[in-house]
């Protein structure tokens, strides 16, 4: 594979979607910018159940499947193919958000968890996950500015505190893929900091 993979993880209202869109401006649209769940035409399918569906009415291993076969066609129809070319492929959200909110949020097993998403990934690991980092009581708050809370952010507060602490977990765990990032920092900084690391590791740092 000798594309590059860079992802975006965070619990809710971390402002993923700004930097992304702040990353692919300042790699002049030359990449690719895609999401799970929802970045194929079956995902966008599954993406409005997982979401829209009622509280209560999917069962937490229906949901763990569902993202899984979300990832499993993303990675076969979308992302692979993009990396096999070459292409820098930015997503938001991978592997680590199930660990986060299945694994961790649901308290789920982590092995099967993990098990799962390595197998519907074929393995693919990111080259950089960029962890935008916000307290569950402002990002929740931000979100709900957006519009209607969906099923996920009408989990209770500690269900969002556990995600938060797994994500923390991943990036002590993955300190070399991992940037952590203050999400209540400055949009403009972050979009700095984010913009130089990607730099270094494609190699499209200024000289
Ligand atoms: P977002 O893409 O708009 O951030 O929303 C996706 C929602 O789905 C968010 O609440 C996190 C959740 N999610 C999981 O629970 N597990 C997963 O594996 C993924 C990719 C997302």
């Amino acid at each position: 594979m000798t594309g590059k993979l860079v992802v975006f993880e965070g619990g809710e209202g971390a402002g993923k979607g700004t930097q992304i869109r702040h990353l692919e401006r300042h790699l002049d649209f030359g990449v690719l910018v895609t999401r799970q769940p929802g970045g194929t035409d079956l995902g966008a399918e599954l993406r409005r159940v997982l979401l829209e569906s009622a509280p209560g009415t999917v069962d937490d291993r229906t949901e763990a499947l569902l993202y899984a076969a979300d990832r499993a066609q993303h990675v076969a129809e979308v992302v692979e193919p993009a990396l096999l070319l070459g292409r820098t492929v930015i997503c938001d959200r991978w592997v680590d958000s199930s660990i986060a909110y299945q694994a961790a949020g649901r308290r789920m097993d982590r092995v099967w968890i993990e098990a799962l998403s390595t197998w519907a990934t074929a393995g693919i690991v990111p080259d950089l996950t960029i962890l935008l980092d916000i307290d569950p009581l402002d990002g929740l708050d931000r979100a709900a500015h957006r519009g209607s809370a969906d099923r996920l952010e009408r989990e209770a507060l500690d269900f969002h505190r556990r995600v938060r602490q797994a994500y923390l977990d991943l990036a002590d765990a993955n300190i070399g893929r991992y940037l952590v990032l203050d999400a209540t920092k400055p949009e403009d900084e972050l979009a700095a900091t984010i913009a130089r690391r990607v730099d270094t590791l494609l190699g499209t740092a200024p000289a």
